[in-house]
């Protein structure tokens, strides 16, 4: 499947994550495309505001907007809410799975029920999703988006818990991919860039200074330019979506210079080591 602006509208979208940051900006772009927008995370505070701010975009007076409480590591529950938003709002034919968080730190910071914590946020929560709602899905054609990140094609200094799950998310979607297609569901997987979100800038405060020094020398976008990029993405059937030039650099070298983007990390992490010398 691939969507196009004009057989868009009255689309049924459903977004986890979608009270913040990279999946609010996708639903208010798809409202502003004429698409019902159901969105899932835990804060029901957020969500409830979350819902309005997607709202105030829409293009028809008809358009349906609602926000369903919910932990997408909790397989039991992700099964009961998805299956009440498709009785009250419709199925969904594009599914964002956008929740996740980051936490970074040095390895021997990150605890193993961080770890665990990282793994089923980033990576159970999406299937927990995706097997609650593909039922329902497959009865039509569809569209699934799992966001990864850059941190997802590159192992990044601080970042061990959280590359593991995204790393693991691109695997899992390839495979995914590959056995929902004949079925008439595209699969594809976002990999943003650092973007200025609530969450990005929660993930700065535990950021080693290694981590920053990294940070420092890529360029930040902003959630709406990535959503932007995601459903531009989508209207191509792209597999792997990347976000900006720096990204596609980035993913390119690690293919066909093996050992560069190492190099140029392993300068940054040097530098600040000098500094904590000097
Ligand atoms: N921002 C970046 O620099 C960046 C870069 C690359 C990739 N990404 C990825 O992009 C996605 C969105 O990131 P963002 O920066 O937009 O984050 P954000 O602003 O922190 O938003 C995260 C969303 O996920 C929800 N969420 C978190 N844990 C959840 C759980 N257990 N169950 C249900 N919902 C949950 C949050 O709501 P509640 O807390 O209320 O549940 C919130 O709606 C994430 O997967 C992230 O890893 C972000």
């Amino acid at each position: 499947m691939k969507i196009k602006n004009k057989n868009i509208a009255g689309t049924q979208v459903f977004i986890t994550g979608g009270s913040s940051g990279i999946g609010l900006s996708a639903g208010a772009l798809f409202a502003a495309m004429g698409c019902h927008v159901a969105i899932f995370a835990r804060n029901k505070d957020r969500l409830a505001e979350a819902v309005q701010r997607i709202a105030a975009r829409k293009k028809a007076a008809d358009q349906r907007f609602t926000w369903y409480a919910v932990d997408v590591t909790d397989d039991a529950a992700v099964h009961d809410i998805m299956g009440k938003a498709v009785r009250e709002t419709g199925v969904p034919s594009i599914l964002i799975n956008s929740a996740g968080r980051a936490l970074p730190r040095y390895f021997e910071e990150i605890t193993a029920r961080q770890f665990e914590e990282t793994l089923r946020i980033n990576v159970c929560g999406m299937r927990n999703t995706i097997a609650a709602l593909l039922p329902h899905m497959l009865r039509d054609r569809g569209y699934i988006v799992n966001v990864s990140s850059v941190a997802g094609l590159i192992g990044v200094f601080g970042y061990t818990d959280y590359c593991a799950s995204k790393f693991a998310i691109i695997g899992f979607s390839e495979a995914l991919r590959a056995e929902l297609k004949p079925r008439g569901i595209t699969v594809s997987v976002l990999c943003p860039p650092d973007t200025d979100t609530p969450g990005f800038e929660e993930e700065n405060k535990t950021k080693p200074p290694e981590t920053a020094a990294i940070s420092k020398n890529a360029k930040t976008m902003q959630p709406e330019d990535v959503a932007r990029v995601m459903i531009r993405g989508m209207k191509k059937g792209k597999f792997l979506i990347l976000a900006n030039m720096e990204s596609k650099f980035s993913a390119l070298a690690k293919q066909l210079l093996p050992g560069l983007v190492e190099k140029i990390m392993d300068r940054a992490v040097a530098s600040v080591s000098k500094e904590t010398i000097s």
